[in-house]
């Protein structure tokens, strides 16, 4: 269906405003091929009452082009649960969009692809948490955001990289489950009292990360800051300058405006928090998430045209399992 905008010159024009903002980071012959998405979408959204909640990891022109709300998994939990709109549109993984329908429950949630998985929630099932719980008696289980809403229903509460170590002290318990992440939990066991008892889920783009790869960067550039996501190994986070959730990433880089800087994390994000921060040089360890990069232009407009994929959660799981999303975003 066309929106009004018969040929390239025109939705380039129409565009033009916006592509002012992300010239630096998209070249003009890629956004010629998205300038009649964008257009497309904004339609869309207008007619359908939809909004769009983007991961940071979305590519530019979602990010900056479509989206109405972004930011770290936290972030996208707590505005999910404040939509007015009929319909969100997840542009992240399934289990963000997960989350937003259990925060949200009377919207229609729509997930763009539903191969935008996730390694570390394929890492475990409800029936992996089952065992850990007869195995460990008592100690209350906290699991990452990054799992399905079948495993959230069987632990105590959700935390994500932006709140894991507020999330473990605020139990007050000697000894927490945490899962699936272990890089996570080992990051997080660095700095409580608080013993953590980990499962061996990773995540597939932060885990390739190394510390010797970090070391050769830091020779190659002296002047560089290297900020890590707490995805990635506790070795590899001991090489960097800091580390945090996107979010955290991105207001680091903001604050402390270094002259140049390196991410370890997927790489739209470095894009992302350029078009912010253009006299910022950012050196670029590109590791692509194969689950996010399914979410494109082309998939979120046929996702408003034809209304899929419709999140679904049956309500034996998603009660619990929302007990789990509140009970974090009451701590934090
Ligand atoms: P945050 O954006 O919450 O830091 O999480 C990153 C991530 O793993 C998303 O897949
Ligand atoms: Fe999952 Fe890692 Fe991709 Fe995030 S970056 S969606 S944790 S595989």
């Amino acid at each position: 269906m066309s929106y009004g905008f018969s040929s390239v010159t025109a939705a380039l024009e129409a565009t033009a405003l916006l592509y002012e903002r992300v010239r630096l980071v998209i070249p003009p012959e890629e956004w010629a091929l998205f300038a009649e998405d964008i257009l497309a979408i904004q339609a869309l959204k207008k007619q359908k009452k939809a909004v769009i909640l983007a991961h940071n990891y979305m590519t530019p022109e979602i990010y900056h082009g479509v989206a109405d709300i972004v930011g770290d998994s936290l972030a996208l939990a707590r505005q999910a649960a404040q939509v007015d709109a009929e319909i969100i549109v997840m542009a992240g993984v399934h289990f963000m969009a997960e989350t937003a329908k259990l925060m949200n429950p009377t919207r229609t949630v729509l997930i763009p692809d539903l191969g935008a998985g996730c390694s570390l929630a394929q890492s475990i099932t409800a029936q992996d948490v089952r065992h850990l719980k007869a195995q460990y008696p008592g100690i209350p289980v906290i699991t990452y955001v990054n799992t399905s809403a079948a495993v959230k229903a069987e632990c105590d509460i959700c935390c994500t990289s932006g709140n894991a170590l507020k999330i473990v002290e605020s139990l007050g318990v000697p000894e927490v489950i945490m899962v699936p992440d272990e890089f996570l939990a080992q990051n997080v066991a660095k700095t409580t009292k608080v013993k953590i008892i980990t499962w061996s889920g990773h995540c597939e783009v932060h885990e390739r990360f190394t510390p010797q790869e970090v070391r050769d960067y830091r020779s190659q550039h002296p002047q560089i800051s290297v900020v890590a996501h707490p995805e990635c190994s506790p070795n590899v986070v001991a090489e960097a300058d800091f580390s945090g959730s996107t979010v955290k990433m991105s207001e680091w880089v903001s604050a402390h405006k270094p002259s140049q800087v390196m991410l370890l994390t997927e790489c739209s994000m470095s894009d992302n928090v350029a078009v912010e921060n253009p006299s910022i040089t950012f050196i670029r360890p590109c590791q692509l998430c194969p689950y996010m990069k399914k979410i494109t232009l082309k998939s979120i407009r046929q996702a408003l045209e034809q209304g899929a994929h419709q999140i679904e959660i049956p309500q034996d799981i998603a009660t619990p399992a929302r007990c789990a999303v509140e009970r974090m975003i009451a701590v934090f």
